[in-house]
């Protein structure tokens, strides 16, 4: 059937309409007419599928991998939707009427510095989108250089030796950090890599190299480990936390609490513009890596606790005068908004990757502080994910 798309969803999908009922097409373009087949057909909405061929110039595999949802726009189509995404989630769900708003751009390729591949006998690659079956990968242009040619060498090993299941590979200033998994015999694993990555793991155990590698972020140096959390696109998360550190500074901050914290880097890098800072965050090697990247910078006006961020902040003494919130894509608990709301801070910062929970939030927050400023910053270029930084100030009433 032929439909026309006459708006985009949050995920990026195309939204057309036949008697009313709302079709979902994914990677589609607003104002175009498109053939598609339905896949799936609800009560109230229905999935459908483009007929044609899709192509892109920076890969093959894009009409069926799930990893981009928007690679097919042109750049300043992607920004123009997700700063429209934005507006239409916070004139929904908040009292905010968003009208000039800034978003940061990025590099379009080879940002990413951290890959997950699933391997089934000879083949490696990603999952189809909302499937298991995997699509075998080559090379893939979203990853960065030192990436594509390591999986250039796992291609060739994997075409030998059948019997590995999975392989992260971290790219961090130029070192990699290869992480295997599967029945394959360590010797030869060790003969093909350890003179190529810096670090070799395989089923959890280190094999050649050192544990941990470093990374350059806004001159302070941050240890990763194989499982430590650190966000991939470094150009992406340098420009969020120069956005953060902006604000710290203009605010004139004392004590500052950076909840969900990880690894304690934004933490870190406001401690120059505070005279405390506060770290709370639920995964403990996480923490153990906060208080060594402390160390490692010589930071002494640091803390960090370890435990679920609204228990853990209703048994600190400090009282700060500026929140930095930088939660998981489900936002911030129910416990910590009405702890907020009492707590009557004057200044709170937040990062959010989800601009629904993001606005959620806001609501919730919004009889006491009010939204003063608001950022994006596009982290995932050719994905509909994106990342904000948003500034709520005490209202005066308080
Ligand atoms: C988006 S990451 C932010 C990490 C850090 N700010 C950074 O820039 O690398 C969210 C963090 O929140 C932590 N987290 C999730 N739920 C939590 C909770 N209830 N209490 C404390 N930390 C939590 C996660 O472990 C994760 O490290």
């Amino acid at each position: 059937m032929l439909v026309k798309i006459i708006d985009y969803d949050h995920m990026g999908r195309g939204i057309a309409k036949i008697d009313n009922k709302v079709i979902f097409i994914p990677k589609v373009k607003l104002g175009e007419d498109v053939s598609i087949k339905l896949v799936k057909d609800k009560k109230n909405y229905s999935m459908g599928k483009r007929c044609d061929f899709l192509k892109v110039k920076y890969c093959p595999y894009y009409q069926t991998c799930g990893g981009c949802q928007i690679g097919h726009l042109t750049y300043d189509e992607q920004l123009e939707f997700k700063k429209n995404t934005v507006k239409n989630i916070f004139s929904k769900y908040t009292n905010y009427n968003l009208t000039d708003l800034e978003i940061i751009p990025t590099k379009c390729y080879n940002y990413r510095n951290k890959v997950t591949f699933h391997i089934k006998g000879d083949k490696l690659g990603y999952y189809e989108e909302e499937s298991n079956n995997l699509i075998p990968i080559d090379k893939c242009n979203l990853l960065d250089s030192d990436i594509i040619t390591l999986t250039t060498s796992l291609n060739s090993f994997i075409k030998v030796h059948k019997k590995l299941t999975k392989a992260i590979i971290k790219s961090l200033d130029g070192k990699l950090m290869l992480i295997l998994e599967g029945k394959e015999s360590k010797e030869s694993i060790n003969k093909f890599f350890s003179s190529t990555v810096s670090s070799l793991y395989y089923n959890n155990e280190l094999i050649s190299g050192v544990s941990s590698l470093m990374i350059d972020v806004l001159s302070k140096k941050f240890m990763v480990r194989k499982d430590s959390f650190f966000q991939v696109n470094k150009e992406g998360i340098s420009l969020i936390y120069k956005e953060v550190i902006n604000l710290v500074k203009e605010l004139d901050c004392t004590i500052i609490y950076d909840l969900y914290c990880g690894t304690g880097t934004i933490s870190l890098l406001v401690s120059d513009y505070a005279k405390k800072v506060i770290g709370i965050e639920v995964v403990e090697d996480a923490v153990m890596d906060a208080k060594s990247n402390a160390k490692i910078n010589n930071i002494t006006n640091t803390e960090f606790y370890l435990g679920d961020v609204s228990k853990v902040i209703k048994k600190l003494d400090y009282i700060p005068d500026t929140i930095i919130l930088d939660p998981p894509r489900s936002g911030i608990s129910k416990d910590l908004i009405e702890f907020l709301l009492s707590l009557k801070v004057k200044n709170i910062i937040y990062v959010s990757c989800n601009p629904l929970t993001l606005a959620r939030d806001i609501n919730l927050l919004d009889n006491i502080y009010h939204l003063e400023s608001i950022k994006l910053v596009d982290e995932f270029p050719n994905t509909y994910h994106l990342e904000s930084i948003t500034l709520l100030k005490l209202r005066r009433k308080n």
